[in-house]
């Protein structure tokens, strides 16, 4: 048991009936505010998506910035009136505190500390990718330790969730994320950003797989390789050079075509690789029982069906949250807060950001290129 104030705060929640929440989002292109209960229950869960940075292909920090800023404090507010709540019923504000962009973070994160001031309310600076990781335990009643397949824009990776906290990394991308990938083959075929949800459409129109793939022979990378790492910047390359091969203006059934091959790459490498995780998680978890997958590409229903299948095949339960839950949401941060406030894991008023936050910061870090951690 942790000494001093945590252990007051222990004891006081362990007192409270249901308690409340407030999360708060900023680390990227989505101003989001939510709040949860300890009884898992969703009272406001607003997501303002940024539509400023479509026309440059991705996220532009200082425009994300000052869009968070413009918005935060209305969203606050709405979020409190659905909720049909003050600022002190709160038993606790949660903000993301890193990794992302710090221009963004630091808005949430100091409209966070002004409320948490003013109104006496414990603070958690939370990581925004433990809120990806714990979402599942908002929306199910899943046990530790599970593995975990986390896979946004700006991360690929796998995990044993041993607890709040406490996690293991068994593999990374030693270039790009798997998001990143999606958007920058959109981008090359003029489909927008966010290019998942854009190439999934277009993937799921494409009647003909066979002729895809014959059409498109992408490469896959790290696939029969012993380990769980990833890498996607090589399948980015080779569409580059089969969009460069086709005329200007791209017709719809090339398109179709290069979207589904694209996708089913990446399904083909997120499973080798999860396999040998399987693998790993069993050898190191005898009490192994489920495949939990997170992150922004979760939302993609082709990869997830892939995902329970492998999950079915090995005897492991699959969880996945509800698509608005996997994309990036200020609930699974409010979540996150709800567990460390019930464990007394509570910050002091002058925490710090962090663009780069790692889950475990014990694992190697020497292969990884251009991940945000
Ligand atoms: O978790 P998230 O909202 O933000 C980060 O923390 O990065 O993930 C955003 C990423 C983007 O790269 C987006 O293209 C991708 O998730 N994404 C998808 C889908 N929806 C969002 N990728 C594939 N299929 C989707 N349906
Ligand atoms: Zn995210």
């Amino acid at each position: 048991m942790k000494k001093g104030p945590f252990c007051f705060l222990k004891r006081r929640y362990a007192i409270t009936e249901t308690m409340k929440v407030l999360g708060i989002e900023t680390s990227c292109d989505e101003t989001a505010v939510a709040v949860v209960t300890s009884e898992k229950q969703i009272l406001a869960n607003l997501v303002l998506s940024q539509m400023e940075h479509e026309k440059f292909g991705g996220v532009v920090p200082e425009i994300a910035a000052r869009a968070h800023l413009t918005h935060i404090d209305a969203l606050v507010r709405e979020a409190l009136e659905e909720s049909k709540l003050t600022f002190k019923d709160l038993d606790g504000i949660a903000v993301t505190a890193g990794p992302g962009l710090i221009g963004g973070v630091l808005v949430g994160v100091m409209t966070a500390k002004a409320i948490a001031a003013v109104h006496g309310t414990p603070l958690i600076g939370v990581n925004h990718l433990e809120g990806h990781a714990l979402t599942v335990r908002l929306t199910d009643d899943v046990a530790f330790p599970y593995l975990l397949l986390l896979v946004s824009g700006g991360h690929c990776q796998l995990l044993i969730v041993e607890g709040v906290g406490k996690y293991k990394r068994i593999g990374t991308t030693i270039d790009d994320a798997a998001g990143e990938a999606f958007d920058k083959t959109s981008k090359l075929l003029g489909l927008g950003y966010p290019g998942g949800p854009a190439v999934e459409r277009m993937a799921a129109s494409c009647g003909t797989p066979a002729r895809a793939r014959k059409k498109f022979p992408l490469p896959k990378p790290m696939v029969g390789k012993p380990g769980c790492d990833f890498s996607f910047s090589g399948l980015k390359t080779a569409v580059r050079r089969m969009a460069d091969a086709l005329p200007e203006e791209i017709p719809q059934e090339d398109l179709v075509d290069i979207c589904f091959a694209f996708q089913d790459v990446v399904a083909d490498v997120l499973s080798d690789r999860v396999k040998n995780a399987i693998a790993m998680y069993k050898a190191q978890c005898p009490d192994a029982h489920a495949l939990v997958v997170a992150g922004g590409v979760a939302a993609n229903k082709a990869l997830r069906s892939v995902l329970e299948k492998i999950a079915g095949d090995a005897g492991l339960r699959f969880i996945a949250p509800p698509l608005k839950l996997c994309t990036d949401n200020a609930a699974m941060i409010a979540w996150a807060g709800m567990e460390r406030l019930q464990l007394g894991m509570v910050d002091a008023p002058d925490f710090k950001v962090h663009a780069r936050w790692p889950l475990d910061p014990d694992a190697p870090v020497a292969q990884i290129k251009s991940q945000k951690v």
